[in-house]
Formats: C-alpha cells, structure tokens, sequence
C-alpha cells in the first residue's frame, strides 16, 4: 500500500510539464511553495467506488456531446459568467464552472485526492503561468481560440502588457466578456467571435503572434481539418494546444481506460495529432513538444501539450 500522504513539489511539476526544474520561473515555484498540493492515492475499496462511480455517470448518458449542436449550451453558460462579471466587474466570476473544487482527480495514472478541495484550479494556475512564460515570449499578438469565459487572458495581459490579446469564441456571451473586461480593466484585449467548424480566412494573424486552445479543440470531434489549414496557412510563430489527447492514454490502465471511454462517449477531438505528423512528412509544419500530462480532473486529462509551427 502506497496511502501515506504525497505532495507535488517542483520536481514532480517540472516532470509533468515536460522540463526541468530549474527551467521552472521563480513565480512559478512561489505558486507551488504557497498552495496546498498534499494529496492521497486512492487503494483498494476507496479506489474501486470512484473507478465504479465514473465508469456508471459515463455509461449513464449524463454527458452532453461534442459539436455544431451545442452552441446554445456554451451561450447560456458564458452568458451567467458575463452576467456576473457586469455586476461586479470581478474577474473571479470568470472561474469556468467545470473547475468543480472537492472531487478526487487523476495523477499519473492513479485517481488522488487531495486534501485542498481547490487542488485543480491551483494546479491548472502554475501550469498556466509556466506555459505562457515559457512558450509565449515572442513578440507579436496573442490568440485565444476557443478562450470560453476569457478567464486566461488576464494572465496573458498582465505579463505581457504591451502585446495585443485576441480572445475568440463561437458564443457571443464569451466576446462580451472579453470586450467587456478590456474595458473594464483597460486591457488591451478584443474579443472576435470565430468559429473553429467556418474558419473566417479574412481574419489574418499579425505578424510573429502566438497561438493557443486550451481546452478548446477538444470540442471539435473530427471537424478541425478547415481550422488546422486556417493555421497552417496563417503562419503564426507558435501553436501551442493544452488539450486532452485520447491517444496518450494506455488502455491497459483501468483509470486511463476511464479517461478513454469519457473521451470517446462525449465525441471529443481524436486524430489531431496524426494528422500534424503528416503535414510534418510533406514540410508544412515542424512538431516542437508532445507532453502527456499525466494530471486531470476527475474524468479527463486534460493539459496535454501539443506545441508546433509551420514552416
Ligand atoms: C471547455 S471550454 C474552454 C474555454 C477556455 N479555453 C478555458 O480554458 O477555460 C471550450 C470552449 O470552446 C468553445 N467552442 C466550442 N466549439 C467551438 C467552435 N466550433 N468554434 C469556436 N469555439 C468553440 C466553447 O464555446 C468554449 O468556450
């Protein structure tokens, strides 16, 4: 048995972000040294009631699927966070509510729980300072597809006050917020909306720009192709994705295996990564990192690095 109480120090961060620990920034580390990030493996009984309990919502038919038909639901969803933030002009309504605090979750193959019930999004606020300091230094313009509440943008606009930050979203309630905190906040930020399925080709990336869907493409079953020739064609210095990636997963692994048919059952994004491998055998695109993440929530992996350009 392996129940004794763990934490997740710099090393165990650097070795799921795929770096070292030295390459981690000083904030960063403040982040990591500041939160709560004890956590017990779950064994024998305790683990068989979560693997039973997710494997009965999944097969229960609960989750809603992925694609054109749910434009609807994302509208109303950002519309309460838009709501929210007119009223308060806080950024912290912008938390998106799948971030549900107090539910045990996934850490290098094993299903944890943590003693802080806010584990995940303290998680997911190291992680996102580290990938926007480390990939996003180049010097254009910085593109949000697919940025849902807007609640990353802030980051990006504080580090890097002098670059212009896009936030695109097929929900109008996602553009109103971003447009709403840019000027609320005197950010310089717009909100646009896009859609992944009808990829706007008149919409041109600025010179040097970076980038990025978190949590975005995922949404797109098998319909990405016209958006990764938009990107392609585009020819931004930088892509980088955090994205769940069904094929990293080893279906031998019960809690993996989990993860797999939640993917598959919610018609998630599958194939990508074959398909930029190809585009890299005809020259069009060079593959800089693929990164399991090896952490998630509760059902999904969700952070998983894919970082490319075209060349
Ligand atoms: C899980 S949310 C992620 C939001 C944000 N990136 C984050 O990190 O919280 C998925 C986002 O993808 C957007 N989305 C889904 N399908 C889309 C499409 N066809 N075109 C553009 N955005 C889409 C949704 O509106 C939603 O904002």
């Amino acid at each position: 048995m392996n129940n004794e109480i763990q934490c997740l120090g710099l090393s165990e961060f650097a070795s799921l972000f795929g770096c070292k620990a030295e390459e981690i920034p000083q904030d960063c580390a403040q982040l990591i040294a500041e939160n709560d990030f004890r956590y017990r493996v779950a064994e024998g009984k305790e683990y068989e009631e979560i693997l039973q309990g997710v494997l009965h919502k999944i097969d229960s038919g609960g989750f809603s699927i992925a694609g054109e038909e749910r434009l609807p639901n994302w509208e109303k969803g950002w519309g309460e966070n838009l709501e929210a933030f007119l009223k308060t002009k806080n950024i912290l309504e912008l938390v998106p509510k799948y971030f549900r605090p107090g539910l045990p979750l996934r850490l290098f193959q094993q299903y944890i729980l943590p003693l802080d019930p806010n584990f995940e999004i303290n998680w997911y606020s190291v992680f996102r300072l580290w990938l926007f300091k480390t990939y996003f230094k180049s010097s254009g313009a910085i593109y949000e597809f697919g940025c849902g509440s807007g609640f990353n943008l802030p980051v990006l606009s504080s580090l890097y006050p002098d670059r212009k930050v896009f936030g695109l979203d097929w929900s109008q309630a996602s553009v109103d917020i971003v447009n709403q905190m840019a000027k609320a906040c005197r950010w310089n930020m717009e909100g646009r909306r896009f859609d992944f399925f009808k990829p706007d080709k008149s919409f041109i990336l600025e010179p040097s720009s970076i980038v990025t869907t978190i949590g975005a493409l995922e949404q797109t079953g098998q319909k990405y192709m016209d958006f990764l020739d938009y990107l392609v064609d585009s020819k931004p210095a930088l892509v980088v994705h955090a994205e769940p990636t069904v094929e990293w997963y080893d279906k031998n692994n019960p809690v993996d295996e989990a993860a797999i048919r939640f993917h598959k059952t919610r018609r998630y994004w599958e194939g990508f990564i074959d398909k930029l491998r190809q585009l890299e055998k005809q020259g069009r695109v060079q593959v800089i990192k693929t990164k399991r993440s090896y952490f998630g929530s509760l059902y999904v992996e969700g952070y998983s690095q894919t970082i490319w350009k075209s060349v």
